[in-house]
């Protein structure tokens, strides 16, 4: 095989990983967006389907409204008066800069109420497979391991292009 396409292969699953490791981002509700749902458990649903990681963002796309980070309490009262995050300019982007929970709700009056929510998890960065039962070395290799599983990956593929 030729060069160009040992190439091609490599830029392929070498870009194909980088995604994997890196961010994703995310528009909530898919093409409907953030809109009022018939069912009021849509967003949660939504979510539910996906796995979130820490960096990833999330997109709201609307009309007329808005989207508030608020706490869990805030959450479920529907109401914030100083939420974490607000935007309204219709096209929000939020990032998902730790593990744990997010809640967002819709600031415009009774559309929280009528399901314009959500809760997203974003899972805990994820060891590689080779240090699984490894919890000695804490979060802070993860960087480092991230490259190392970058690396792996370039190799593998680059012999997987020459064998092909
Ligand atoms: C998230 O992004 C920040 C800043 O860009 C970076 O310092 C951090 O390492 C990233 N975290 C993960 C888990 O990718």
């Amino acid at each position: 095989m030729t060069s160009s396409k040992a190439f091609l292969y490599l830029v392929f699953f070498s870009s194909f990983h980088f995604f994997t490791v890196f961010s994703t981002q995310f528009t909530v509700g898919g093409e409907k967006g953030w809109i009022i749902p018939k069912d009021d458990q849509l967003y949660n649903e939504w979510a539910a389907k996906n796995r979130f990681k820490v960096n990833d963002t999330l997109t709201f796309a609307y009309k007329k409204d808005s989207v508030l980070a608020v706490t869990q309490e805030e959450y479920e009262k529907c109401k914030s008066v100083h939420p974490i995050y607000f935007s309204n300019n219709g096209k929000s982007e939020f990032k998902l800069d730790r593990p744990g929970l997010f809640y967002f709700i819709s600031g415009v009056s009774g559309h929280c109420e009528r399901g314009l929510k959500m809760i997203v998890k974003v899972l805990e960065p994820a060891s590689p497979p080779n240090q699984v039962a490894d919890h000695t070395t804490g979060p802070s290799t993860s960087g480092a391991a991230q490259l190392i599983n970058v690396v792996g990956v370039l190799v593998v593929s680059l012999f997987g292009a020459i064998f092909i």
